[in-house]
């Protein structure tokens, strides 16, 4: 069954608690990603691990396979659930990676792995050498490279979930920012999909930010997102 992780993007851990604490039951799942982190540091990790809810620690890691071992390592010390990696750093780093999250066994984190960044265009992709592959078809080499080499999933957008679902099989677990329940403010998103085209096509996780959090009732926004997942399945 699909989950909703409610994007944390605030600055203070202050306010992180505050949404966890008004959410409550709606919601079990936390993205904390870099503004937050680097405002707060692990602290704000184990505050709402305080709270019984899963961590994603959306930090994409890009470095030489050592280091990012460690900070996996780091981690899972933590009890974070779900961490993010680029799959550009390789093969070693992507294994050294997987390596570090599997040694915490089925309860230790999974590691996912960032294809291309969505602000990324050809021309960007050919910038940084990219050449010769659409972006669509550097997503799914960097999707293959990543599973093949241990990681547990992948970031995609909604629109790219149901062809990653075919070619990297039943197992992989699909991680979509980009949703909208129909209707709702798309606000900066290019695109979108609602909670239930994203879950048919093949989503493990839907990643939700302003829908939840800027709506007038943030837990009856949660729980109509989670209706609409449980009747897509
Ligand atoms: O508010 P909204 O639902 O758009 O938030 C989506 C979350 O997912 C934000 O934290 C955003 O940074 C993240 N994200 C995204 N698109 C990507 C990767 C991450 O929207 N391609």
């Amino acid at each position: 069954m699909a989950e909703i992780i409610v994007a944390l993007d605030v600055n203070s851990r202050a306010e992180a608690e505050a949404k966890v604490r008004l959410l409550g039951d709606a919601v079990n799942f936390y993205k904390i990603g870099l503004e937050l982190f680097t405002a707060e540091g692990p602290d704000v990790v184990k505050a709402v691990k305080a709270f019984g809810k899963k961590v994603f620690l959306d930090l994409k890691f890009h470095d030489i396979p050592r280091t990012v071992e460690r900070s996996v390592t780091s981690g899972g010390k933590l009890g974070v659930d779900l961490m993010t990696i680029h799959s550009v750093g390789g093969k070693a780093m992507i294994r050294a990676a997987a390596d570090a999250a599997a040694a915490f066994g089925e309860t230790g984190p999974k590691i996912l792995a960032v294809t291309v960044l969505t602000s990324l265009d050809a021309g960007d992709l050919a910038d940084i050498g990219v050449a010769g592959r659409t972006p669509a078809e550097q997503v799914q080499a960097m999707g293959r490279l990543a599973l093949d080499n241990g990681a547990a999933g992948i970031v995609c957008s909604p629109k790219e979930v149901r062809a990653m679902r075919e070619i990297l099989g039943p197992a992989a677990l699909l991680v979509t920012p980009g949703v909208r329940p129909a209707g709702a403010a798309v606000g900066d998103q290019k695109r979108v999909a609602t909670p239930g085209e994203a879950v048919r096509d093949g989503s493990t996780h839907l990643v939700v930010g302003r829908p939840i959090l800027a709506a007038e009732d943030p837990v009856a926004a949660a729980r109509a997102i989670a209706a609409e997942m449980a009747a897509a399945r």
